[in-house]
């Protein structure tokens, strides 16, 4: 039987009972508590909407290749599975086809890794054509190793290929044939689509408004504080990534008529690497912004670990580099802290001029954020030395009137300006 042809049965379906299973190496560093790491995991599994009925860590004593988990471990957490009725198995780990196999044939349960529940998240939350082409891209790829089973919904949703074929090998070579013959249309699909998305960025980026993009660890509060920002209804509830693509709108900050707010998908730790460009395809315009705000709950646990994933994704995007676009930081969530702990994070972000609390939820402090980014986005300027025709009076009373002249003289029926501008300016004079 080809994988494709796999029921509806196979399928992950809204409310199915679920067990979180976390594998636990030992000696493995983590700054993250085994707690926190089993939130992390039931949050994404509810983010596909199956119900989590049980959790729990598993201390692994040594590498057991073939099905991560000991002998001992596989059967209790058959009977666990059995004991709760459910009927999936949520692994917070990134396993190997063959130790996702020989698990659920050790259970008797269908089991989901790591990347194949972010998969499944960010193939229900994918909102434009180019998102949903990377994501299914990454689908195939994380396939292409695991023609043992599937039963996800972008197959369904594709409703197989109707191989025929025979069954055993030579019907995976099928099916390894069909998945990069797809592959290689979705890279051509994405082309075009990258082509068209350009476009539609240069006709953007010249447009007179500075872009602002709002990054973060999943549940943050990034969509409740773009929503407050905006005041639009963009999805914004107790779920991870209620945001794949970006979405963008326009804000208003101080001293400008208008800027360009974008909302991105949350990170997550242990990305998987098929899912890089997915996440990418989400992240470009991030590249493009003039200043990045990275929103951070300040109240959470990891909140340091947290800001180390994401600092350590858009480095591996290559978004520390010194042309980058500059970063603050927002520190969410403020209603919440109290205590000593609370005091001495309010103080270190009174020291810290990158830092500006706030709270998405009440609104305390995003006045506070505005004022910041403004000020931000007004230090982004730089000296440009122009060449005016000096008949061309407009403009160069446009310069005079928004930006700092530091220095004009004529030369034959030419003037020299020299003439500090912020990005925004900048990009209006071109306009005019
Ligand atoms: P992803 O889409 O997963 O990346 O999440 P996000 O960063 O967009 O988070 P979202 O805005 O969806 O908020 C996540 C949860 O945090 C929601 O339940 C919000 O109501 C809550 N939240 C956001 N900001 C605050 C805040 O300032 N205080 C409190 N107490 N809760 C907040």
């Amino acid at each position: 039987m080809s994988v494709f042809d796999r029921g509806e049965e196979e399928g992950i379906s809204r409310g199915e009972r679920a067990l979180v299973v976390l594998p636990d190496r030992a000696g493995a560093q983590s700054l993250r508590s085994i707690e926190a790491r089993l939130d992390e995991a039931a949050g994404l599994a509810g983010a596909i909407g199956v119900e989590v009925v049980g959790r729990k860590a598993y201390r692994l004593r040594q590498t057991r290749s073939a099905s991560l988990f000991g002998k001992g471990q596989v059967e209790e957490i058959g009977q666990l599975a059995r004991d709760a009725d459910a009927h999936l198995l949520v692994i917070d780990a990134m396993l190997t086809p063959v130790q996702q196999k020989t698990l659920e044939e050790g259970t008797k349960t269908k089991v989901i890794d790591r990347t194949g529940l972010i998969l499944e998240i960010f193939g229900e939350r994918a909102a434009t054509a180019e998102g949903r082409l990377q994501v299914e891209l990454a689908h195939l790829d994380y396939q292409a190793g695991r023609l043992v089973r599937s039963w996800t919904h972008l197959e369904r949703q594709r409703g197989g290929f109707g191989f025929l074929g025979g069954p055993g090998e030579t019907q995976i070579e099928a099916d390894r044939r069909q998945i990069r013959d797809r592959m290689a249309r979705i890279r051509q699909e994405l082309e075009q689509v990258k082509r068209t998305r350009g476009l539609h960025r240069d006709r953007r980026q010249r447009a007179p408004w500075p872009v602002v993009a709002l990054v973060g660890y999943t549940n943050a509060g990034k969509s409740t504080l773009f929503n407050r920002m905006t005041s639009a209804t963009v999805f914004a509830e107790d779920l991870l990534f209620a945001t794949l693509d970006p979405t963008m709108r326009g804000v208003r900050l101080p001293g400008y008529d208008k800027a360009i707010l974008s909302d991105t998908v949350g990170f997550v730790s242990d990305l998987p690497t098929q899912l890089i460009a997915a996440f990418r395809a989400t992240l470009e315009e991030v590249a493009s912004a003039d200043l990045i705000v990275h929103v951070r709950d300040i109240a959470h646990p990891d909140s340091v670990a947290q800001a180390a994933d994401v600092a350590e994704v858009l480095a591996s995007l290559g978004l520390d580099e010194p042309e980058s676009p500059p970063r603050m930081e927002a520190w969410n969530k403020l209603d919440l802290l109290d205590g000593d702990a609370g005091a001495a994070l309010l103080n270190e972000a009174a020291r810290r001029e990158d830092v500006v609390t706030l709270s998405a939820l009440s609104g305390e402090g995003v006045d506070h954020l505005r004022a910041e980014i403004s000020k931000r986005l007004a230090a982004g300027s730089v000296v440009h030395r122009l060449k005016l025709s000096a008949a061309d009076g407009v403009r160069l009373a446009w310069l005079h009137a928004r930006g700092e002249v530091l220095d004009q003289r004529y030369e034959g029926d030419m003037m020299h300006v020299a003439v500090k501008l912020t990005p925004e300016q900048w990009s209006r004079f071109q306009a005019l």
